[in-house]
């Protein structure tokens, strides 16, 4: 059964809690990030070469897909279109796009084909931003490359002719491409919100042909703000999660009647969405191991970046990084699938994830002495497990501990090193 209210939407989403983004597309030949029109004031005509040598010819979407599973991703998110306007689907509406490269290839079918048959939700990131589109505003833009070109001031753009061709590439991709699970929209920002871009109408037309399918708040806002969905009378466009960006809200999102709203933090591993050459400055998988489960205790998702190069290949720290996190999600994704905040305070020592009667504490920092279950009374407790190889963990009771009887102590045992110095997480299932 189609679930088309707000909280059956999403259910598979705040099920899931991590996903692979992976920004792609011409700026990846230039490898100075995704804005680098923008950022460098580049021409249509000077950006035109890009476009005329794009040839990823180690394209590899299978690839790609096993390693999102394998690192215990369950959705991803592809960049059909950034804000070059650069179209990596077959558009009918456009000849700037990936088959009318060298390589010819249909990139946005290929991602789904294969990320689909490894399991995972497909989303697509759509930019309603287009650069290159001759009615979409220039001059005097907020970020437009051409947006203090003194050729472009005073040129008129027929915006509404625009809409039509944005209303219309995203007509193109839900009704040609099968299920989609998931519309990455961005972004909004002054006046550039809302009605501007007749976001009703596109929401609906969306509605009408994949009901189930559940986007993110930037027909309203940016990475910046969080849109009507926090109101709580939210838009018909206000999207069914907001969408913090390089960051990890302190507390998680509560809307104005103290409601929690879902999130996803999208995040880079390194400093840029688009492939930079000179950007090496990987965050290391352990910290982001950390910062999936501060995400899930939250009660938010983890969207983690990858940027191919123009060859189509995930740079290899990428995929080491990508690789350490699987290696710990096989033996506890337990304790992050379909979790959300345990409602109790953090403890010194970590987090805490829930799931139904368990408790999964994250232990970043192994105790002197016995680990104390903070929030928990003994009668509460039915069983104690390191949750990656099942083993009992006791409750501890003895001299030490007889000081704090409202406590409940577990212990790792004499080595003084945590059994994953990353993250050992103990699950506790607590009483009926
Ligand atoms: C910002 C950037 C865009 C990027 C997005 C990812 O909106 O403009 O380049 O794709 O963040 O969240």
């Amino acid at each position: 059964m189609e679930h088309t209210d707000r909280a059956g939407r999403i259910a598979w989403f705040q099920e899931a809690r991590f996903g692979m983004f992976i920004h792609w597309g011409l700026y990846s030949i230039p490898a100075r990030g995704e804005w680098v029109r923008s950022w460098e004031r580049i021409s249509n005509e000077d950006y035109q070469p890009f476009f005329e040598e794009f040839n990823p010819s180690d394209y590899d979407p299978k690839a790609w897909a096993r390693a999102a599973r394998e690192a215990g991703m369950r959705y991803a998110v592809f960049t059909a279109k950034h804000h070059d306007g650069f179209c990596l689907f077959d558009s009918k509406l456009t000849d700037y796009k990936s088959t009318n490269t060298p390589a010819g290839r249909d990139l946005v079918r290929e991602y789904l084909e294969a990320f689909r048959a490894e399991g995972l939700k497909v989303g697509l990131y759509f930019s309603i931003i287009d650069w290159h589109h001759p009615d979409f505003p220039h001059y005097g833009d907020r970020q437009h490359p051409e947006r203090d070109n003194e050729a472009f001031r005073g040129v008129r753009h027929d915006f509404d002719n625009y809409l039509r061709y944005m209303h219309g590439q995203v007509e193109e991709l839900v009704t040609g491409y099968g299920r989609i699970d998931l519309m990455w929209f961005d972004f909004s920002y002054d006046h550039m919100t809302g009605e501007t871009w007749r976001a009703t109408d596109l929401v609906r037309m969306i509605r009408r042909h994949q009901p189930h399918m559940i986007m993110d708040n930037r027909l309203e806002v940016s990475g910046e703000g969080f849109g009507s969905l926090l109101s709580g009378q939210p838009k018909e466009y206000a999207g069914d999660y907001v969408s913090p960006e390089q960051i990890i809200p302190p507390e998680g999102v509560l809307d104005i009647n103290g409601k929690p709203v879902p999130w996803e933090a999208c995040v880079t591993m390194n400093n840029h969405w688009g492939y930079t050459e000179r950007d090496k400055f990987f965050k290391p998988a352990p910290m982001l191991i950390r910062k999936l489960v501060e995400c899930v205790s939250k009660g938010g998702n983890l969207l983690l970046n990858v940027g191919p190069d123009a060859r189509g290949m995930i740079p290899e720290q990428s995929l080491d990084i990508l690789r350490q996190i699987g290696r710990w999600m096989k033996r506890n994704g337990e304790s992050i699938y379909g979790c959300s905040p345990a409602g109790m305070d953090k403890p010194d020592f970590g987090r805490i994830t829930r799931r139904g009667k368990t408790l999964y504490y994250h232990v970043f920092d192994n105790p002197i002495g016995y680990l104390p279950l903070s929030g928990l009374k003994p009668e509460q407790v039915e069983s104690i497990r390191l949750l990656s190889s099942g083993a009992q963990m006791k409750i501890e009771k003895d001299w030490i501990t007889n000081n704090y009887p409202d406590h409940v102590f577990t212990s790792f045992g004499p080595n003084p090193v945590l059994p994953d110095e990353t993250d050992t997480v103990v699950a506790v299932r607590l009483k009926d």
